[in-house]
């Protein structure tokens, strides 16, 4: 009980001064950098032909001189190369799936997987979690870093843990009314489907046990967040993280707030830079999110280009930076008729139609010269697709789509189950226009 219950206060550094944070983070910074250069081939390499070394590190400013890493860095080192450890001194493998080529291989020492169950363990907390709690996990235990790093993150701050993994909605519907969980970690995605199995089951999902869900590993907008709230019954947040980086638990949410992930700054420093010419840009502005670990042994990650759009905001709940929820990722920003689009922009309209259910994919093809952009969509369930209801929610949704997304889309009606699912992360955007 004693080691449970001193694990709910907040860590000295939660609360320190920025002063106090900044001191740290160059200190930290500073001793990442020598040990890439030391003891990691791949980053020597990449340093000297930068022409910078880490006694060039002086100042928080000194690390824009450093070069980037990208997931070609680490997909070229397959599978150990980038390693700044021997082998032998992993304790865990994980791996990013990768829709095309070699996967992302990323290895943990002791400490590794500690620090990264502390991070986890404290965006728990930071959600709201209290002494006692049952934490059901439905991300995906392998590989993906969502299952594993949600179970040890909930072990370390002694809660009891279900380890249900992805898949088997029915099964996860009954274990959540038989074990009596307080906390869901999950994809937003993924929830939505556990909450229309409860429905199909009879059962009023705000009548369940859960009083919390911690939600990530792909975008979700503030309406998704509103709509899985008053559905469920529950508070939602955000936990923000990539294998890369270390898993879940880089930034998330705090439950008093609600107002975009606290990024844990005393482990993974954040950088904004415009993705087009790589130049920091200041707190505030939107660009493309940066991350260099402060404190990882086998796989310190210098300056790793996320591909993720947000902004870095002041601390609120804590002094750490926030970052904005993340509305996109440059790899499923569609491009249609030279207008940008992301789905989590059609995914706010869809959220303003009662008829509709957020269950959707946007279907990019090609007919002639000229791209087409079609969002498929179901009825909310029972509604028929053929009724006056629906077709009206139809050409409001691609009305509102050319007045605010500022791009002509065919909207198409599914009904229930007629969209793709996903036990973990949620497909959005289907390109046929290649084929
Ligand atoms: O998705 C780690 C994770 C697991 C995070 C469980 C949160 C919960 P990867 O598979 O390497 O790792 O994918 C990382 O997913 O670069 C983002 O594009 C996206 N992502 C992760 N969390 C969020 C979030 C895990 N809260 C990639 N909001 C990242 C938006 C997210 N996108």
């Amino acid at each position: 009980m004693t080691t449970s219950m001193t694990g709910f206060a907040l860590d000295p550094i939660e609360k320190a001064s920025t002063d106090e944070l900044r001191a740290l983070q160059r200190k930290r910074l500073a001793s990442t950098l020598r040990h890439a250069y030391r003891n990691s081939p791949v980053y020597r390499a990449k340093f000297d032909e930068a022409g910078v070394h880490p006694d060039d590190f002086t100042s928080l400013e000194d690390l824009a001189k450093f070069p980037f890493t990208t997931k070609k860095d680490l997909r070229d080192a397959y599978p150990y190369n980038m390693f700044a450890v021997p082998r032998e001194q992993c304790v865990r493998i994980h791996a990013s799936s990768g829709t095309t080529g070699k996967p992302t291989v990323v290895g943990y020492t002791r400490n590794d997987v500690d620090m990264w169950s502390a991070c986890v363990a404290r965006s728990i907390r930071a959600a709201g979690a209290k002494p006692g709690d049952i934490v059901h996990v439905s991300y995906g235990y392998g590989l993906f870093t969502g299952g594993l790093g949600a179970h040890y993150g909930a072990e370390k701050l002694g809660l009891t843990v279900v380890p249900f993994g992805g898949g088997q909605t029915e099964r996860q519907v009954q274990l959540i009314n038989d074990f009596r969980p307080d906390i869901i970690m999950v994809t937003p995605s993924y929830m939505l489907a556990i909450a229309d199995e409860f429905e199909k089951q009879g059962i009023d999902p705000r009548e369940s046990s859960l009083r919390l869900g911690i939600f990530g590993a792909e975008p979700w907008t503030n309406d998704m967040r509103a709509a899985i709230e008053k559905r469920m019954g529950i508070d939602a947040v955000d936990i923000y993280g990539l294998s890369e980086v270390i898993g879940p638990g880089v930034a998330s949410e705090c439950v008093e707030t609600k107002d975009g992930p606290t990024i844990w700054e005393d482990h993974f420093y954040p950088e904004i830079i415009n993705p087009d010419t790589g130049e920091p840009v200041a707190d505030g502005e939107l660009g493309e999110l940066v991350f260099t670990s402060l404190t990882k042994e086998a796989l310190p990650i210098v300056r790793y280009r996320t591909r993720d759009l947000t902004r870095l905001l002041p601390g609120t709940a804590r002094t750490m930076r926030r970052m904005e929820k993340i509305t996109g990722r440059s790899d499923d920003m569609m491009i249609v008729r030279g207008v940008n689009v992301f789905p989590t922009q059609i995914e706010e309209l869809i959220l303003k139609q009662a008829a509709l259910a957020p269950h959707y994919q946007c279907v990019l093809s090609r007919s002639g010269p000229m791209d087409e952009l079609a969002v498929v969509v179901e009825t909310r369930p029972g509604l028929h697709v053929d009724t006056p209801e629906a077709r009206r929610a139809a050409v409001q949704l691609q009305h509102d789509i050319k007045a605010y997304v500022g791009t002509t889309a065919l909207v198409e009606l599914r009904p229930e189950g007629g969209v793709e699912r996903s036990a973990g992360k949620a497909r959005r955007v289907l390109d046929t226009r290649a084929r």
